[in-house]
């Protein structure tokens, strides 16, 4: 048995998977997000511990038989936080999370430092990790002057679980300090934020062991042995990994909180021009690309709390089957945006409001909105010579029939379903931890779910959702000015 440890933005999630590939349980703690000022997010790296032992309680309690068998442990979760640890392994200050943007003037100038580009192969964007500690060292500098481990947020956990400070090189690529295409840390970039080497982590492949179970967590939950612990993944990787997305060419879309096209390479194939981003993947050898854009359900959970009605219920007011464009254009800029403008100033926007539109119009609206941001994202991965066809989706959004139907015609791919599509992460962790501990080969781990049923474009409206999203790329650069 397996134990796969998600630590998402809105939670943390526990998953037990059988040798076999089936999962047999699951369990979470929700998590909250601290917004103290416009732009920041931040959260308690000690909540993360909490909670993990709450999903890790839950398991035990409902599925004991199967949790004591379990024999290794992977981890994924939330990409690029800083979490700043002083000597002796303490957060310093409460961690600065992903889709942060209060450090874009230090991003900028990092990234304007032509050597970030070329060793990372992407754009320093203010979400990312480096340009975090730059504002720390300007606006914090007796935090900063502590600061002796720089983790991220899964390897926090990790450091708990292990004792070890390690990470794995999917997450590595997020901070603004690997070298992507060599998998190793840069000594010159590290030094141009004024740090070295031993502020980070020891690098493994995912698919690594990084340490075991300190034997006094081992004791309390009951496991015999010394249990793997995985190097695993950030939380796109891991998810490519639960989705076997690892050969090339190969491409998931994920409707979570932010909003994810990713696409597996052999090599590693940056695009920074287009905001693409291009990071190790979970697997020894391979890499991938993503265009990110970071409020995709997140733009829904803000209607949802303008309407006094879930997420679930609006989507659940829709089709099928699919309507022609609302006419409406929202622009889902809420937190800025990463892939294809870089741009943390630019904020959202709904346009074109007619006053025959009800609640369910802004849904649609909303749910085309972020179609449209990820058909920037589309068109920027296919400026690298990509071509995507079909796409598998996952995420908490993939439950809505309406978004998969919009999603199709927008993009014009095929989309599949999968049957068991909300394991996401904590599965891909899970098979990481099956491969590290018993060195099975990753492509008979890695295997595509079974799929529900696929998703074709509606022919009939695609040049109607192309006319709108020329209407979208235009509104930007006017809001932008
Ligand atoms: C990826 C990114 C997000 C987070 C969300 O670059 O920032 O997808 O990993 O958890």
């Amino acid at each position: 048995m397996y134990l796969g440890i998600d630590l998402g933005t809105s939670a943390i999630k526990a998953l037990l998977m059988r040798a076999e590939g089936d999962v047999v349980a699951t369990a979470s703690a929700p998590l909250t997000v601290q917004n103290p000022q416009p732009g920041w997010s931040e959260q308690d790296p000690d909540d993360w511990i909490r909670g993990c032992e709450a999903a890790v309680a839950q398991l035990q309690r409902t599925h004991p038989d199967a949790f004591a068998a379990v024999s290794g442990i992977g981890l994924s979760g939330q990409m690029h936080g800083a979490t700043v640890l002083d000597a002796t392994d303490n957060p310093l200050r409460p961690a600065i999370l992903w889709n942060d943007t209060r450090s874009h003037v230090e991003a900028a100038a990092l990234d304007a430092d032509p050597r970030f580009r070329v060793v990372t192969g992407n754009i320093v964007f203010p979400g990312f990790t480096a340009p975090k500690l730059v504002w720390l060292a300007t606006h914090e500098p007796d935090v900063y002057r502590q600061v002796r481990k720089v983790l991220l947020p899964k390897d926090y956990v990790r450091l708990w679980l292990t004792g070890e400070h390690a990470s794995d090189l999917s997450d590595a690529s997020g901070t603004s300090w690997l070298d992507v295409s060599r998998r190793q840390w840069s000594a010159d970039l590290l030094a141009a934020t004024h740090l070295d080497v031993s502020h980070m982590p020891r690098l493994v492949e995912g698919t690594e062991r990084s340490g075991q179970l300190r034997s006094e967590l081992a004791h309390a939950w009951g496991l015999d042995g010394s249990i793997p612990v995985a190097g695993g993944a950030g939380d796109n990787a891991a998810a490519a990994v639960a989705l076997g997305i690892v050969a090339d060419d190969m491409a998931f879309v994920s409707l979570g909180t932010s909003g994810v096209l990713f696409v597996a390479n052999n090599g590693f194939r940056p695009n920074p021009e287009h905001a693409v981003h291009a990071f190790c993947h979970a697997l020894p050898g391979h890499w991938h690309q993503m265009g990110v854009i970071l409020s995709a359900t997140d733009s829904l959970s803000w209607l949802s709390m303008l309407t006094g009605v879930s997420p679930q219920d609006l989507t659940a007011e829709l089709g099928p089957p699919l309507q022609p464009p609302t006419g409406a254009l929202v622009l889902p800029y809420f937190s800025g945006e990463r892939t294809p403008h870089n741009d943390a100033r630019i904020r959202g926007a709904m346009l074109g409001l007619d006053r025959s539109m009800d609640r369910s119009a802004l849904t649609r609206a909303t749910l085309e909105g972020v179609a449209f941001a990820l058909k920037d994202c589309l068109r920027a991965l296919e400026a690298t010579g990509v071509r995507i066809s079909r796409v598998t989706i996952t995420g908490g959004g993939a439950a809505s029939s309406y978004w998969q139907s919009t999603l199709a015609t927008v993009l014009d791919v095929t989309i599949d379903v999968p049957a068991d599509g909300g394991f996401g992460a904590g599965l891909g962790a899970a098979r990481l931890a099956q491969i590290a501990a018993e060195g099975c080969p990753p492509s008979a781990v890695c295997v595509t779910p079974e799929i529900l049923h696929s998703v074709a474009p509606d022919e009939a409206l695609k040049g109607a959702f192309e006319e709108a999203y020329e209407r979208f790329r235009a509104a930007y650069l006017r809001l932008r000015d």
